[in-house]
């Protein structure tokens, strides 16, 4: 087999470099070691930039997110007493949309089957090989159990964070940067109408919640709990219970609902550089993880994919590389600036048990709340900054 750009990886950012490139005429073929379903069924973001929106709307992937994807003007700052909108539109002129990844990944996955790219699901072995030469390749065992070459000009690695391609560019002379919280996410899918118009990020002495959506008729909701709680330890009854008590507000009540779905998220911060190594290109959860507090995963990962997609179509069809050469450096800008906020965010509002620090936030809460600028600031890093920065 051959094509221009091989694929290893099929979430957003490995589906949509490949729409990107097949409308600037590029060939790939993604490769993916799980099934359809799984890929289809995955629970993970919810909030979509600005620019994530613009640019699935100019690849033909807007039609079900404009009719069923919620915009959302701002976002609620809850301390206790107090409940503050940030109004983004006023702050910074631009909105954030409520849209599940799974259902982005539907919609990439309906248009590559639709006369795309081939999409290979359930391959295995996946082995990038030869990416310092001009002819790389990647090795691997098809669904039918047939080993597999895929000859390519370029390889990119949108493999996750568990994927093989962050391995071989490590190996030459890379970095990593880390660093883990002392908390996790208990989140919740429930079957319950959203009793807020716009997200919560809530402060509470026993710890941080997040109220978020998914539709009129779903809400997503986080708790902070211990990275070593086990999810069976947690009833529904009990998960309500604590949701109840961080959210309280004179005058405000928690609709609840049947939970669908439960699990206990780790958090981590993540950076890997350089994201290339010869023409092997990482975009995405390969080369970068950041808490979730701040919104950025997804977004990260399509800023990501929209840079390397313009870079390879300069190098396929002008053969120009000038953009290549300067894609890890420019994304990376971008990825450290969105570290920066997710840990800003994440430092913020979990409650580390320390009553120090607890004061120290709850003073950033009320000059956020007090202050335009202050405000701003974290308005305009939420809605997301400029693609290239
Ligand atoms: P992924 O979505 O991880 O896609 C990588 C793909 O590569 C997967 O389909 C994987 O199966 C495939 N793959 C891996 N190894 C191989 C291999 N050897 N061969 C072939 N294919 C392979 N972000 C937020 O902003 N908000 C959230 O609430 C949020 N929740 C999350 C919850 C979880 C459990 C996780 C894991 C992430 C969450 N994120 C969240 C982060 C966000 O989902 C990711 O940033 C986003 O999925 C990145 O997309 P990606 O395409 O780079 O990586
Ligand atoms: C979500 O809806 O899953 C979500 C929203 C905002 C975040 C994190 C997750 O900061």
């Amino acid at each position: 087999m051959r094509t221009q750009v091989g694929i290893i990886g099929a979430g957003p950012a490995g589906l949509l470099l490949s729409r990107l490139l097949h409308l600037q005429g590029i060939d790939s073929v993604v490769l993916e070691n799980r099934s359809r379903d799984y890929v289809e069924a995955r629970i993970r973001a919810g909030i979509l930039e600005q620019h994530t929106v613009d640019t699935l709307t100019a690849a033909g992937l807007g039609d079900r997110l404009q009719r069923e994807g919620l915009e959302h003007r701002g976002i609620y700052l809850q301390y206790p007493g107090t409940r503050h909108k940030l109004d983004f539109p006023e702050l910074c002129g631009r909105t954030v949309w409520v849209y599940g990844q799974t259902e982005v990944t539907k919609d990439l996955i309906a248009a590559q089957l639709d006369g795309g790219p081939p999409l290979l699901f359930e391959v295995s072995d996946v082995r990038p090989e030869d990416v310092d030469g001009d002819s790389p390749r990647i090795r691997f065992t098809d669904a039918d159990g047939v080993e597999q070459v895929l000859e390519c000009d370029v390889i990119a690695g949108t493999d996750g964070f568990h994927g093989p391609s962050r391995a071989v560019v490590q190996g030459a002379a890379g970095r990593v940067w880390e660093r883990t919280y002392p908390y996790a996410w208990l989140g919740i899918l429930a079957d319950a109408a959203p009793a807020t118009d716009e997200l919560i990020y809530a402060w509470h002495p026993e710890g941080f919640a997040l109220y978020s959506m998914r539709s009129p008729s779903v809400s997503r909701l986080y708790l902070q709990v211990d990275p070593a709680e086990k999810i069976e330890d947690w009833s529904d009854d009990r998960i309500w219970e604590n949701l109840a008590t961080r959210f309280a507000l004179e005058g405000w009540e928690l609709t609840t609902g049947t939970i669908t779905e439960k699990s206990v998220l780790p958090m981590r911060s993540f950076v890997s550089t350089p994201m290339r190594r010869g023409r092997l290109f990482l975009a995405g959860d390969a080369a970068h993880i950041v808490p979730p507090t701040g919104a950025k995963g997804l977004n990260l990962a399509v800023a990501d994919v929209t840079l390397l997609a313009q870079a390879l179509v300069r190098l396929l069809h002008e053969k120009q590389t000038d953009l290549v050469d300067t894609y890890s450096d420019r994304a990376l800008a971008r990825v450290w600036r969105c570290t920066h906020f997710s840990w800003f965010m994440t430092s913020m509002l979990h409650r580390s048990g320390d009553d120090f620090d607890a004061e120290l936030q709850l003073s950033q809460l009320r000059r956020i709340a007090a202050s335009e600028p202050a405000a701003r600031e974290l308005a305009e890093n939420y809605t997301g900054l400029p693609l290239d920065l």
